[in-house]
């Protein structure tokens, strides 16, 4: 599969939509060195220090209906859980639906963007963030967010890493196409998913409400054993905080 390589670009997601727009193939994979404006979920924007991080995103143009397509960040998150942990030894893991996190602490966030018709996928771009040799965060981020060298204590090997991360990608990539869901890479992705057996607090459009994370169900919502309350049994939630 090609990869562009790009000194500075506004968002490589930005990149890959008006790359996948102009006719690009599926695999292509778009990394910068610099983002002038890259994105973060919610709007938020996402800080991207020039030399120090690893920006990048691929274009997917598959062949599943769009309902599927948001289980492509779970899957991405496997393959960055995985890609970090054989390149530095650190043992990253997943908090649901998709920050890779080491010692507490944000190392990567995934931004995951679809143009689509009612029943067909033009494109999807899965974006990926790694913090990979920052030596300092600013301060109103400095308490949830690090870098792998800042948990290592050396600088690591960004290509190591990216070759990494897309070698895991495409393992777990061709088994979520069994099915196209994630019922064979459940067990998988609940061993990385740090909010197992912890209490979590649902923030509904109802209302909030508490309970214990038990893992995910095949359509990569996170199944929730909820406590304090007369309703038994297990619960799915979508997305949310
Ligand atoms: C988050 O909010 O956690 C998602 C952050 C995603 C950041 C990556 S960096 C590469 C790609 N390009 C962007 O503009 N965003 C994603």
């Amino acid at each position: 599969h090609p990869t562009v390589f790009l000194e500075r670009t506004d968002s490589t997601n930005n990149e890959a939509k008006r790359m996948a727009e102009a006719g690009a193939s599926h695999g292509t994979l778009v990394v910068a060195e610099n983002q002038e404006a890259g994105k973060g979920r919610r709007g938020r924007s996402w800080s991207s220090p020039e030399k120090s991080g690893i920006w990048m995103t691929l274009i997917m143009k598959p062949e599943f209906p769009p309902s599927q397509a948001s289980m492509l960040t779970l899957v991405a998150a496997m393959a960055v859980a995985e890609g970090v942990r054989s390149v530095t030894g650190l043992e990253a893991g997943i908090k649901w639906p998709n920050d890779i996190v080491v010692n507490g602490k944000k190392i990567c966030g995934i931004l995951t963007e679809m143009s689509a018709e009612p029943d067909y996928i033009n494109h999807v771009v899965v974006g990926i963030g790694i913090n990979a040799n920052m030596e300092e965060f600013p301060p109103d981020i400095r308490e949830k967010a690090t870098s792998l060298s800042l948990e290592l204590g050396e600088k690591v090997s960004r290509a190591a890493v990216i070759a990494e991360v897309w070698n895991a990608f495409e393992l777990y990539y061709d088994k979520f196409l069994e099915n196209a869901d994630l019922s064979s890479l459940r067990e998988k992705y609940e061993a990385h998913l740090l909010n197992r057996g912890k209490e979590v607090c649902v923030l509904d459009p109802k209302g909030e409400w508490r309970g214990v994370a038990r893992g995910i169900d095949r359509n990569g919502r996170l199944l929730i054993e909820q406590t304090g309350s007369g309703d038994e049994g297990l619960r799915a939630v979508d997305s949310g905080e």
